[in-house]
């Protein structure tokens, strides 16, 4: 199994990525940190402790809280995306059975889970940087630990923000968060990139969400029906999107699968191409928040972020269906 934690903030989309780092059988999710992004952070924890829960997960997964704050700019929120719990849409989240765990920092939690799998651990990311940015910080020594951080966020020739249309919400909330990691070049290449260019291609078609629900009845099947409605909603009013929302987040665990080994790349298909990358930091810049590209090596050299811009989206869907099958039986 690949072990993994998942920093997150969710989300909507996030939701689906803490649904597929639980039942899809090839990952072991060590634990989940939750972040300000979304909504602000003691939102974002409610609703990982209650995602949890409605996953029958609570007992297994600890949820540390994450960063509270960007590291320079003020805090920055997406209620036109995901409202203003960060998940709003469904009256069918129940309340927590769990906690946040307080026992220790989730700069420890993080840690102590690297140590425990040196070498093999990855990060999963589907929120700012901040939290990674700030272990690593901290704890120059985890760097050479990690195999893996895989990110959402960034975009390359698209972006997201109505405020700086070449900026990603990922991204730009924190932006010299993001540098820490992008402009290491120790933590560059260990860096996957999961961009707008490669999500904006994994639409909730109309055709996914009557999936969700026709495929068996459960409170989680329709649980996930209606944040996918809200989403697409929202993506529709906010972005002019036609056909459905951009599930963003979920994708950042494919590539893992492509390059652990545990699945051949023409099943995942993930397309990449490596770029040395620089977030744009400069307060008052148009492009605050930009992922420029600085320099591209061949894609079988050792060095800069591996930049996604394709997958087997038909495979991607399946498995959603696949784990929200799992998840309904427990
Ligand atoms: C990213 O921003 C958030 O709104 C989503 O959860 C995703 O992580 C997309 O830009
Ligand atoms: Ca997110």
């Amino acid at each position: 199994k690949i072990p993994i934690w998942l920093d997150c903030d969710p989300g909507h989309d996030d939701a689906v990525a803490i649904l597929l780092a639980c039942f899809l059988p090839e990952f072991e999710l060590l634990g989940i940190s939750t972040s300000y992004g979304n909504a602000a952070a003691e939102k974002t924890a409610y609703n990982a402790l209650s995602l949890l829960t409605a996953m029958d997960k609570h007992n297994q997964i600890p949820v540390y809280a994450g960063a509270q704050k960007p590291w320079v700019r003020d805090a920055i929120y997406a209620p036109d995306i995901h409202g203003h719990s960060g998940l709003d849409g469904t009256t069918l989240l129940p309340d927590p059975k769990a906690p946040l765990s307080t026992e220790k920092t989730y700069i420890q939690a993080m840690s102590d889970a690297i140590e425990a799998y040196p070498g093999s651990i990855s990060i999963v990311s589907t929120g700012s940087l901040t939290s990674t940015a700030t272990l690593l910080r901290e704890r120059p020594c985890l760097k050479s630990k990690i195999k893996f951080i895989s990110i959402m966020g960034g975009g390359i020739c698209v972006g997201n923000r109505n405020e700086n249309e070449t900026a990603e919400f990922n991204i730009w909330i924190d932006p010299q968060a993001a540098n820490f990691v992008l402009e290491d070049p120790d933590l560059s290449r260990k860096c996957i990139l999961v961009p707008l260019d490669l999500t904006h291609k994994a639409i909730a078609t109309k055709l996914v969400e009557q999936r969700v629900l026709s495929d068996g009845h459960s409170n989680l099947r329709k649980l996930f029906y209606d944040l996918f409605i809200f989403f697409g909603v929202s993506y529709e009013h906010a972005q002019g999107f036609e056909n459905g929302a951009p599930v963003h987040d979920p994708l950042t665990l494919f590539p893992l699968l492509q390059f652990y080994h545990m699945k051949k790349p023409e099943e995942i298909g993930f397309c990449y191409r490596r770029f040395d990358l620089k977030a744009i930091t400069q307060e008052r810049s148009p492009d605050l928040g930009q992922t420029t590209v600085m320099k591209e090596y061949s894609q079988d050299s050792n060095e800069g972020t591996i930049v996604g811009f394709d997958l087997n989206f038909d495979y991607f869907w399946n498995q959603v269906y696949y784990a929200l099958d799992v998840a309904s039986q427990v």
